[in-house]
């Protein structure tokens, strides 16, 4: 932390109360407490603005360290929220693309420790025109300012480079092509693919998860304004998983478990002190196989994927048990009565038909239907509210549909020996097409973490 007063988000409303800060903050600035908020005991004043206990608890005081040989948000155990975002590279120039990420990693790092974006900026200069006898507003250098006060929340934030980084439109636009690993492949179109232009693809990615949604947005809101010139954005995404103060797995929308067949995500206790399970290093990180810049990274396969809540609410629980091969209410697989049973892949009923359906989503999924092809889960429900549907067509539908489903995020090693080809088998089988449509994506190189004084991919521009 520095000497500036705006270099954590707690010392910008303390400086704010030492130097008489201006009239626009001053509500903010009475609310904050004079010390640490107590963990379990938000402020009277804070209580009647509706910050819980709960909503300040003792998950939101820790921070995830942004520097390490991976980066965070990939096996750090599932934050409550995320704020995904692709953007676009403007540049022309190699070094202003290795400047920004340069930039980006100082500015992560710092909010990563609940600290302003740049806290080192310099303050704007004072407005000559200013009447004297006004007290200048505050305006703090580096950070639009609405996380001051905020606890750190677990902000992780993680950074990928998409395809365009390399080649777009068959150009080499940074001199970066021959360094294009080979599993960033282009995502082939799988069946019912209904891809938006404006929610797919993308040239760096930013996914910034919190257990404060605030938290989470403002990171990529500095980092979109650290990027100007740069980069901007082409699509974001925000996303909220349930159930997460009782650490249990979370339910999608769809109302089942999801997470449970994943175990770093629900298990955190096995990847303490970096000691990670055989199988899930196999899966998630990029050994020597791949380039020196991305070992210890992981691929990112982002999809935007609609549900038809609608249509699944009008579906009675037995049918949809059979969509997904387990049981909605414990989450156990057909066949099985606790949460954690192993799939039986093989079990039969008296009739000789299977008892996991052979099109049910978890035995498509299942790594054991796909030659051991497997990946991290890390997806999150989005709620984008509603649409209105008018059809002159019988039934003659009219009225709102929700704009609702599953920002489905995975890692993996390589996603040729990971999503492509499970999702290449779901995409025409899975029962739970009827209810899903994919509309936005895309798949992104996320290189091992930022170490030492470096940043985040520098390896890929000293290849
Ligand atoms: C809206 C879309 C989706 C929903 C609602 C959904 C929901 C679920 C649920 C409820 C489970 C069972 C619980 C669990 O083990 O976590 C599951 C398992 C799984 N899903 Fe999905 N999923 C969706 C899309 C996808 C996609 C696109 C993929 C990847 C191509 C995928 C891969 C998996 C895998 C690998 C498993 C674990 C299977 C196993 O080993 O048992 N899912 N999903």
């Amino acid at each position: 932390m520095t000497g500036c007063p705006f270099a954590s988000r707690r010392g910008f409303l303390a400086g704010g109360l030492a130097g008489g800060l201006a009239a626009g903050l001053a509500g903010v600035a009475r609310a904050a407490p004079q010390g640490d908020v107590p963990r379990d005991a938000p402020p009277a004043d804070a209580a009647a603005k509706g910050i819980t206990a709960a909503s300040q608890g003792p998950g939101r005081q820790e921070s995830v360290p942004f520097r390490g040989a991976r980066q965070a948000g990939i096996l750090t155990p599932l934050q409550s929220h995320t704020y995904f975002a692709a953007f676009d590279l403007t540049t022309t120039r190699q070094a202003e693309v290795a400047a920004l990420l340069a930039r980006w990693t100082l500015a992560a790092e710092h909010m990563a420790r609940g600290e302003a974006a740049q806290p080192d900026s310099p303050a704007p200069a004072p407005d000559p025109g200013a009447d004297p006898a006004i007290p200048p507003r505050p305006r703090p250098a580096g950070d639009s300012g609405e996380a001051f006060g905020l606890a750190p929340a677990r902000l992780s934030v993680t950074f990928g480079f998409g395809a365009g980084l390399f080649v777009r439109d068959g150009q080499d636009r940074y001199g970066l092509a021959s360094r294009r690993p080979e599993a960033l492949v282009d995502l082939p179109r799988f069946n019912g693919d209904q891809m938006q232009e404006a929610r797919t693809g993308g040239d760096l990615s930013v996914q910034a998860c919190a257990d404060d949604p605030q938290v989470a947005f403002h990171a990529v809101r500095q980092l979109a304004r650290i990027a100007g010139g740069v980069a901007v954005l082409r699509w974001v995404q925000s996303g909220f998983s349930a159930n997460f103060a009782a650490n249990d797995t979370p339910r999608n929308l769809m109302g089942f478990k999801d997470g449970t067949q994943n175990p770093l995500s629900r298990r955190p206790e096995e990847s303490v002190g970096g000691a990670v399970r055989p199988a899930t290093k196999d899966a998630v990180w990029v050994g020597e196989d791949g380039p020196a810049w991305m070992r210890g990274g992981s691929y990112l396969v982002v999809r935007r994927i609609r549900v038809a809540l609608e249509h699944w609410d009008a579906t009675d629980t037995e049918f949809q048990e059979q969509v997904m091969g387990r049981h909605k209410v414990s989450g156990a697989p057909l066949g099985g009565t606790s949460e954690f049973d192993p799939l039986d892949l093989d079990a039969v009923d008296a009739d000789g038909n299977s008892v996991i359906p052979d099109t049910a989503h978890v035995r498509l999924a299942a790594a054991a239907s796909n030659g051991g092809a497997d990946m991290l889960r890390r997806g999150y429900s989005y709620n984008d509210g509603v649409n209105m549907v008018a059809e002159r067509w019988p039934p003659w539908r009219q009225g709102l549909e929700y704009d609702s489903g599953l920002l489905f995020i995975c890692y993996q090693r390589d996603p040729r020996a990971g999503f492509i080809p499970v999702f290449e088998q779901m995409s025409r089988l899975d029962m739970l097409n009827q209810y899903v449509t994919h509309t936005g994506g895309g798949l992104f190189a996320c290189p091992g973490g930022a170490q030492g004084n470096g940043f985040i991919g520098q390896g890929l521009f000293e290849a």
